[in-house]
This record gives structure tokens, C-alpha cells and sequence, in this order.
């Protein structure tokens, strides 16, 4: 299947799900594009490792969220791109991207969803002192992180912890679980 990743930031994930398409559990599948909407962001600079072809497309370049949403329908008819990805995109995806990808867009989120949704996941279940946080991968629908669950794993979180070594835990377990996942939905 030919896939495309949105991201804005560091591209973590990003990164592992291109190496499972390179040789591991996604290797029957296609990173056709990288979708950023941010000029900065590190992942650019990953994906021009892994020669794939990236397009920024940044908002304030368009007059409404329709019209920003519909220059990236463009690219993604131009890559033929039939599953969305989202791995660190800062953005609520509106309906003009929605309809024609109904159950074809998923996402990452580094919490126990529906505990602890919007930006900052992590951050905001160490701050609340619970005893576990964890991460959860689901169908994207037009709210902040609703959309149904497909796959959760749960992080203790030790009395030692740190925000910093909360995050990396979140992270390495994001790594492991994204590409599997992926690789199942795909199949199904
Ligand atoms: C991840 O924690 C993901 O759960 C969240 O954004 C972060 C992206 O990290 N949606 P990276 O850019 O993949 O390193």
C-alpha cells in the first residue's frame, strides 16, 4: 500500500516506520510522501535520507483550512497515496481531508487515551502523578484525539522518573509498537 506520513517535528517515528519499510514488518508497503508543515522540522532531513520525497505545505499559505487541506489532496493524488499516517502532526485533520480518507488515517499518541489527550500527553500525565501512563494508536475522526482505539501499551511510571526519562520510555515503546501496528491495519 502506498503511504503517507505527516509529521511536523523531530520525526522519530518517522524514521522506524521508514526503516520497517526498508527491511522489516512493512516491507510489502511504500512511503510514497512525507507531508510537513513545518520548514524546520528534523524529519525533513530524515526523509531526505531515506529519498523520500517531501512536501511542506504550511497553512498560513492558504486562505481557510479547506483550501490548505486541498493543496495537500493534490499531493497525496499526485503520489497516489491510499493510507495516512500521522506520526507527530500537530494538526486537528478537517473534513476535506477526512471524507476521502474515512478509516484510512491513523495516529500516535503518547498517553492512555482518553486520559490526557491534546498536545502534551506525556507532560501532562507525569504533572497529575499517575502510576502509569502509556500509548495509544488510533483512527482518526474530527475531535482531539477520539477516534477509536486500535492498540494501547501501557508505562509504569516510577517514583525516580523524570519528565525526560518518562519521554524516552514513552518513545521507545512508540517505536516498537507503530511499525506492528501499521503492519496489522494494513493487512486487515
Ligand atoms: C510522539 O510522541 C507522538 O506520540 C506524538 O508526537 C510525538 C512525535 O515524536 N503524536 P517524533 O517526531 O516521531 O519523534
Amino acid at each position: 500500500m502506498r503511504l503517507a506520513i505527516f509529521a511536523s517535528g523531530n520525526g522519530s517515528n518517522f524514521e522506524v516506520l521508514a526503516k520497517e519499510v526498508a527491511t522489516g514488518c512493512l516491507n510489502s508497503h511504500r512511503i510514497a510522501c512525507l507531508i510537513c508543515d513545518n520548514p524546520k522540522a528534523y524529519v525533513i532531513e530524515r526523509a531526505k535520507q531515506y529519498k523520500i520525497p517531501t512536501y511542506v505545505i504550511q497553512p498560513k499559505d492558504y486562505p481557510s483550512k479547506a483550501a490548505y487541506e486541498r493543496a495537500i489532496l493534490e499531493k497525496l493524488a499526485q503520489e497516489k497515496v491510499e493510507f495516512i499516517v500521522l506520526a507527530g502532526y500537530m494538526r486537528i485533520i478537517g473534513t476535506t481531508l477526512l471524507t476521502p480518507y474515512s478509516q484510512k488515517i491513523i495516529n500516535i499518541h503518547p498517553a492512555l487515551l482518553p486520559q490526557f489527550p491534546g498536545r502534551q500527553g506525556i507532560q501532562d500525565a507525569f504533572d497529575s502523578q499517575v502510576a502509569e501512563t502509556g500509548v495509544t494508536i488510533h483512527f482518526v475522526d474530527q475531535g482531539i484525539d477520539t477516534g477509536p482505539i486500535i492498540a494501547q501499551k501501557k508505562v509504569k511510571i516510577a517514583p525516580n522518573d523524570t519528565l525526560e526519562t518518562l519521554e524516552t520510555k514513552i518513545h521507545q515503546v512508540e517505536h516498537d509498537l507503530y511499525p506492528k501496528v501499521l503492519a496489522q491495519v494494513l493487512a486487515d
